[in-house]
């Protein structure tokens, strides 16, 4: 009774102490979403693995906002490569999706892409996203078991925590 009291009167005050954010993550203003990154090379399974893990999924980047957002981190701190984006389409092709099922409709695609259809000749399956720092962040569909940095993101809003006080 008193836990369920003290959860009811502190609530909002244990929401602002338990925010997700990592530590070391930087967090967009205009979207209230963090991101966090780590620059080892990883398939895009375990990038989702580890962003679950820790409360989060591969990093979301809903709008052009978003994008120029972590474009702008990315060129500051001289990150360069490929980082996998938080949109797949593993369950049909082309229906690209958030890496927690939310339809995607922002893209910044490369000129040709998206490529990687099954039923193209020689094609090899290309399911999940990536953004090169070289080719001013633009998108390409990717195999999931390729290598690039892992971005994840992270929304207050989706605190489960009130509960395990
Ligand atoms: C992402 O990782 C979680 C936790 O390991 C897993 O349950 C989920 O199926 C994974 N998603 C995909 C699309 O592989």
């Amino acid at each position: 009774m008193f836990i369920l009291v003290f959860i009811i009167v502190f609530g909002d005050l244990v929401y602002e102490t338990r925010a997700l954010c990592p530590a070391s993550s930087f967090t967009n203003p205009d979207s209230g979403i963090c991101y966090w990154y780590n620059p080892s090379l990883v398939t895009a399974t375990a990038c989702n693995t580890s962003c679950v893990l820790n409360g989060g999924i591969i990093g979301e980047i809903p709008d052009e906002n978003s994008q120029l957002f972590l474009m702008q981190h990315f060129q500051s701190v001289g990150v360069t490569g490929g980082i996998w984006v938080g949109v797949n389409d593993i369950d049909a092709e082309l229906n690209f999706r958030t890496w927690d099922g939310y339809p995607q409709s922002y893209f910044n695609w490369r000129l040709g892409q998206p490529n990687g259809y099954p039923l193209d000749a020689g094609a090899t399956e290309q399911d999940c996203m990536a953004m090169f720092t070289t080719d001013n962040f633009r998108w390409q569909d990717k195999p999931c078991g390729d290598n690039y940095m892992c971005l994840c993101s992270y929304r207050s809003c989706k605190l489960k925590i009130i509960i395990a006080i």
